[in-house]
């Protein structure tokens, strides 16, 4: 049994990126440390009766439901998970609990906040299990196409350390915003590069063709009308700018003292609007892949 140099590369690059973007000590993490306890007996079920219209049995984003939702439903075999805490950006079962209980405002994915905590832990597990179960197969499509045999002791190291969560990111102390604190934000706003896609004035209507990383377009957070995938709490808004959201164009910021990232959440945290956008997902998907992205692709309808 052979290995190819590429493929072991791959991977052992893949696990060296991964752990040095982990908790940044000596050792990885031991999997399934940070899972909570539950009783709950059939998470599968729970699924096929919550998630699966939207997120497909399996978890592949396919529902029959999904087809018509912008954005569209998350890909728990193959995608990345936004709404993360963790120093090494992969989710906890608490993430992904907190995810089910609150929902992510402004798109499909409502609260589940009427079943019991059980039921939701029980499902942030299978959803977690979902997501292994995919990247093990990714990792044996990608020795098929390289013609290579891997060792399923290996698939599983690999597993194992792309999947299993680092501690939680450290944060400062908020404490109530002052009009100094809201001004230094601002600074550091304009300073940081937010602009180029959040627009001067928080708003986004920059002209930039943004991604996700399934290659749908996608764009910017208007901060001062549209609601937060993770809510408006400052511990939201302080990890989403720490950490970035995964999968998407908005960056981590790692280089950013305690006292800086206080100041850009009192910042954004200011810009905030009430009531909010509620927009459709037709208006949702319009504003992401409107005309001028259509334009810039060549596509746009002759006028
Ligand atoms: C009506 C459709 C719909 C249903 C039903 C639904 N979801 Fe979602 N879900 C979505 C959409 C859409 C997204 C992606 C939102 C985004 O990317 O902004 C999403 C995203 C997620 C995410 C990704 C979180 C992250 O941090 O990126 C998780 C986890 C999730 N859903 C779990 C569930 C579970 C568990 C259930 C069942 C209890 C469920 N969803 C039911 C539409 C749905
Ligand atoms: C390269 C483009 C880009 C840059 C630069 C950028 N963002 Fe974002 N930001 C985005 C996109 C895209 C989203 C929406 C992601 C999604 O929900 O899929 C977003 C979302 C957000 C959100 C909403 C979080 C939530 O819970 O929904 C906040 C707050 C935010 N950005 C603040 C900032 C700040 C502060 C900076 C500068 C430090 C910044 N962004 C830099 C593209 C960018």
């Amino acid at each position: 049994m052979k290995r190819s140099r590429s493929l072991s590369k791959t991977i052992f690059v893949g696990i060296s990126v991964a752990y040095l973007a982990g908790a940044g000590c000596g050792k990885p993490p031991t999997p399934g440390t940070v899972a909570p306890k539950t009783t709950v007996a059939d998470a599968k079920a729970l699924h096929a009766k919550h998630c699966g219209a939207c997120h497909g049995e399996n978890g592949n984003g396919e529902g029959p439901g999904s087809r018509s939702l912008w954005p569209k439903a998350r890909n728990f075999r193959r995608e990345s998970f936004r709404l993360v805490s963790t120093k090494n950006q992969i989710p906890s079962v608490e993430d992904v609990e907190t995810v089910i209980r609150r929902g992510m405002p402004g798109t499909s994915m409502k609260a589940f906040d009427t079943l019991s905590q059980n039921e939701r832990i029980a499902l942030a597990k299978h959803v977690l299990e979902l997501q292994r179960a995919g990247l093990r197969e990714t990792i044996i499509e990608q020795a098929r196409t390289e013609q290579e045999n891997i060792d399923d002791s290996v698939v599983q190291r690999i597993v194992d350390w792309r999947t299993t969560p680092s501690g939680r990111a450290t944060l400062p102390e908020f404490g109530d915003s002052t009009a100094d604190s809201i001004r230094r934000g601002r600074a550091l706003y304009l300073q940081s590069g937010c602009p180029s896609c959040h627009g001067d004035d928080g708003v986004g209507r920059s002209k930039v063709y943004l991604y996700d990383e399934s290659r749908r377009p996608t764009r910017a957070r208007d901060l001062q009308h549209e609601p937060f995938k993770g809510g408006h709490g400052r511990i939201s808004i302080a990890l989403r700018i720490r950490l970035g959201m995964p999968g998407t164009p908005h960056p981590s910021s790692p280089l950013l003292s305690e006292s800086q990232l206080v100041d850009l959440v009192h910042y954004c945290h200011s810009l905030s609007h009430e009531p909010k956008l509620d927009l459709t997902g037709f208006q949702r998907r319009s504003l992401a892949t409107g005309q001028e992205y259509l334009k810039s692709l060549g596509r746009a309808a002759h006028q």
